[in-house]
């Protein structure tokens, strides 16, 4: 038997090359593991063509519910966008994927595990460092790194070996999708001066011409139910981006940065991503004490960077996993989402039954139970430290001729009427 590697397969033209290649050129025995994640497609398809390109086993792996409740939910609990706008579409997808190449390596006694990333993205860094945190034995191949092959000697190689391949020769968009959203890029996405084509979009084409209103229903951060309708986290998901997306929301274009140094153009739609994380956050406004919710929306940046590079498994991103989940407890009720037709999207209505909002204490009508005396003196307090600064240094002892340095020193010098009793 000779060395076994486990693929990441995709059915595409580089990975199912890739299966063949590493057999001609690296003698290796390929194991193709091809993970549905929600990207859509036959996948009993799929598994026959890696087997046609000489891999000795492939296996498809339903991981659509695991990527939702394993990875989706922790993000959405941390409001995650990365650069404040992609919601970790293939970041989120690719642990998951290295979960199951792992498990398949140690499962048929591979020694080696091989992605089909180029050299230029993150996804190598995600599969990677993945690979390191969970089998650091393991070693790691990456094929269309090193063969040197453009896309054209790609097609040539599979035609020369016979590979089934369902590739046209002029590539046109690079996509990448699973159940949290899609990513497009390459072609004429290239400039970043070009509006994309409509033709890019596939999740987010317009389709209806009313406003369409949903309801969903939170459970300690966790998405359960769409207009009353209780769902597992993946039909959910599923079921949104559909409702969402025919209204024409969702679409993201923008300039990313990527870990190694690369700035991109990178289009995305995401209608259900978007749409649960603006409920999300919304429903954290009604349920989170202030200080919780802004020691929060510190670390959700950073979250998101960490999933974005490839760390899901680092001891740091667990540990700001733990913090999240422990806020999450009382994220519990119902957000109204209105979609306009054209892609707006709006947040009309909230409730939770251990919402802070008090209506006692908000209202500005009869039912007013605010005690308005203890303000005068809260308010004396707080402001205190910046009547002290004006007097001294600030806004009025400039007023009152003293400003500037010399001013300030001067201040210091000598001791103001009314100032010097302790009980003031
Ligand atoms: N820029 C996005 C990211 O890094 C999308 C990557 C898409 N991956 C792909 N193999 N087409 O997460």
């Amino acid at each position: 038997m000779s060395d076994r590697v486990v693929l990441a397969y995709s059915g595409g033209l580089d990975t199912s090359v890739a299966v063949h290649w590493m057999g001609e050129k690296l003698g290796r025995e390929v194991i193709a593991v091809a993970v549905d994640v929600g990207q859509g497609g036959d996948f009993e398809a799929i598994r026959q063509r890696a087997l046609a390109a000489g891999a000795v086993e492939a296996i498809v792996v339903d991981a659509k519910d695991e990527l939702a409740e394993e990875f989706v939910v922790p993000a959405l609990a941390a409001n995650a966008l990365y650069e404040g706008r992609y919601p970790l579409v293939s970041s989120l997808s690719r642990p998951v994927i290295v979960r199951h190449l792992v498990a398949a390596a140690r499962q048929h006694g591979a020694t080696a595990v091989a992605h089909g990333c180029t050299g230029k993205g993150n996804d190598q860094v995600r599969f990677e460092v993945g690979t390191r945190a969970l089998a650091p034995d393991l070693e790691i191949l990456a094929p269309v790194r090193v063969w040197g092959m453009t896309r054209e000697e790609a097609i040539g190689y599979a035609e020369v070996h016979d590979l089934p391949i369902t590739i046209s020769r002029e590539r046109i968009y690079s996509i990448d999708a699973n159940l949290w959203g899609r990513t497009i890029e390459c072609g004429v996405l290239e400039d970043p001066w070009q509006a994309p084509p409509e033709d890019v979009y596939a999740l987010s084409v317009p389709t209806s011409t009313e406003p369409v209103e949903v309801t969903i229903g939170f459970d300690s951060g966790v998405p359960v139910s769409l207009d009353g309708e209780r769902l597992p986290v993946a039909q959910l998901i599923d079921r949104l981006q559909r409702l969402a997306g025919a209204t024409g929301f969702g679409r993201i274009d923008m300039i990313e940065g990527r870990r190694v140094g690369i700035k991109s153009r990178e289009v995305y739609e995401c209608p259900a991503a978007l749409a649960l994380i603006a409920a999300h956050v919304d429903l954290e406004g009604l349920t989170l004490e202030r200080d919780t919710a802004h020691e929060k929306a510190r670390l959700e940046p950073r979250f998101s960077e960490l999933v974005y590079d490839g760390m899901w498994f680092s001891p740091l991103r667990e540990a700001l996993s733990a913090f999240m989940a422990s806020t999450q407890r009382f994220v519990t009720g119902d957000v109204r989402l209105r979609f306009a037709p054209g892609g707006g999207m709006t947040v009309v209505g909230r409730r939770s039954p251990v919402g802070l909002y008090d209506y006692k204490l908000a209202t500005y009508d009869e039912a007013d139970a605010f005690h308005h005396e203890d303000a005068e003196g809260f308010v004396r307090l707080f402001g205190l430290g910046v009547k002290t600064w004006a007097a001294k240094q600030g806004g009025a002892a400039a007023a009152a001729g003293a400003g500037g340095a010399a001013g300030a020193a001067g201040a210091g010098t000598s001791a103001e009427p009314g100032t010097t009793k302790g009980s003031s």
